[in-house]
């Protein structure tokens, strides 16, 4: 005598034979079923996502032992969610935070609504992938600016590489600044001894994982831990009961709870194995590894053909890429690889005369130590300015009005406010000719763009 309406799958069916469509249906419905009787709502000895303190309690609790946090919440609208909450929680209107021009557009889209100033760090790029900011340039201009509220970074980025964290952080906690990190891509961090340390072992006091993208929870369930006394845990949790929905998915919170157990008992010894077998892969390919070796950042070593174009050879061979930008294909493993797939991976890449870039970032030149000084102003009301829309070309010098981000890898080429430059339009014009994916615009084609009036 409650919602869902699908009554545990009682009342899904395939629908009857006049019905053209009844034998897929009747398939989806056959591979959905078993989920369906987990797909319930808060009944009694379910606990309550939203004032966890029976099973989704104690499964945070777990998390937060797992993943060395002192307080874990388990979140069903991704990493996404986590950072609203985060930069809403942590900033007042018209404090200063630091971002990376690298943030995912949650971050973005939640300094508007915090209505947040922005000293925007410059992304470092290191053989045209992209890194995040120099730590050298975030000490600088934490110290220029000890006034900033909150520090947020993305590490690793979208490529698998990650800035060195450690000395940012300890200079952020000689300041009293807490320090966010987006760890969206590397929930499996610090799971074993070769790959990177995580974010919270290095010491941020708030750290957001896409469980559903290294490890392996589902599809828009994340996790958002905190550390440390830096991070005011009941405003956060407070903005999750006010962003989230209601009606929080169980399947999601099991594959949570699935995923935590995987860490903590199976993930070390796959890793294991699949590092073996990647490093041996990579060594047929006459290729060595970079620090996050699930991660194969590929690209054409001519420079004659595009990442799609990559992208478009993979696939019509079977393989599916992460994402493809102007000049790299990624492909991401997963934890525990499958020694005829990588046979057969490379057959395919060693057609192909591609090679893996693996940058470091030691080799990031060069080294920007001046403190960044961009600094935007968000504002909710930019929400409600008047707009018109231009012809690209007529766009230089006008302020945007619109996110421009190519998507992957996600980073924003130009955030609402900022002023258009005639490299961004050159920048535009490549991106058209590519047939590159662009998000936040109205315009998909990017022959206008919308400009403050
Ligand atoms: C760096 C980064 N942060 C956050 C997100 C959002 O994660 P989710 O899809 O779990 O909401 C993404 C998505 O791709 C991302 O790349």
């Amino acid at each position: 005598m409650h919602v869902p309406g699908h009554k545990s799958g009682a009342v899904w069916h395939a629908g009857d034979s006049h019905d053209q469509e009844a034998g897929s249906a009747g398939a989806l419905v056959d591979r959905l079923a078993g989920i369906l009787p987990y797909d319930l709502t808060e009944l009694p000895g379910l606990d309550d996502l939203h004032a966890p303190s029976g099973a989704i309690a104690e499964a945070e609790t777990l998390a937060a032992a797992c993943f060395g946090a002192r307080e874990t919440a388990f979140l069903v609208g991704g990493s996404t969610v986590g950072n609203l909450a985060a930069v809403l929680a942590l900033v007042a209107p018209g404090d200063l935070v630091l971002v990376d021009r690298n943030a995912h557009k949650s971050i973005w889209h939640a300094l508007q609504l915090a209505e947040a100033r922005v000293v925007l760090l410059d992304t470092v790029v290191v053989d045209g992938v992209p890194f995040g900011p120099d730590p050298a340039q975030v000490i600088a201009t934490m110290s220029a600016h000890p006034e900033t509220k909150a520090v947020f970074l993305t590490r690793p980025t979208y490529y698998g590489t990650a800035i060195a964290l450690k000395e940012i952080i300890t200079h952020a906690q000689n300041l009293n600044i807490p320090v966010c990190v987006d760890e969206a891509h590397g929930a499996h961090y610090g799971l074993h001894a070769a790959l990177p340390p995580s974010a919270l072992a290095l010491g941020a006091d708030l750290v957001v994982q896409s469980t559903h993208k290294m490890l392996p929870a589902l599809t828009m369930s994340a996790m958002l831990h905190m550390q440390g006394d830096r991070i005011p845990a009941a405003r956060v949790r407070q903005l999750l009961r006010m962003l989230q929905s209601s009606s929080p998915s169980y399947p999601l919170l099991a594959g949570l709870d699935l995923a935590r157990r995987y860490a903590a008992t199976q993930a070390e010894r796959d890793i294991a194995e699949s590092l073996t077998l990647l490093n041996q892969t990579a060594e047929a390919l006459g290729w060595a590894l970079g620090a996050d070796a699930f991660k194969w950042v590929i690209t054409d070593p001519t420079g004659s053909r595009t990442g799609y174009e990559l992208y478009e050879t993979l696939q019509a061979a079977g393989f599916y890429p992460e994402l493809a930008d102007m000049r790299h294909v990624v492909l991401y493993h997963g934890l525990k690889v499958d020694a005829a797939i990588l046979n057969k991976l490379v057959a395919v890449l060693s057609q192909m005369d591609v090679t893996l870039v693996a940058p470091r970032p030691e080799s990031a030149s060069p080294r920007t130590v001046a403190a960044a000084q961009v600094v935007t102003a968000f504002s909710r009301s930019q929400l409600a300015q008047p707009t018109r829309i231009v012809p690209v070309h007529e766009a230089v010098g006008e302020r945007v009005a619109e996110m421009v981000i190519p998507y992957p890898p996600g980073v924003a080429l130009l955030i609402p406010g900022e002023r258009i430059t005639a490299e961004v339009i050159a920048t535009l014009a490549q991106l058209r000719e590519a047939g590159a994916h662009v998000q936040g615009v109205a315009d998909r084609t990017l022959r206008t763009i919308q400009i403050y009036d």
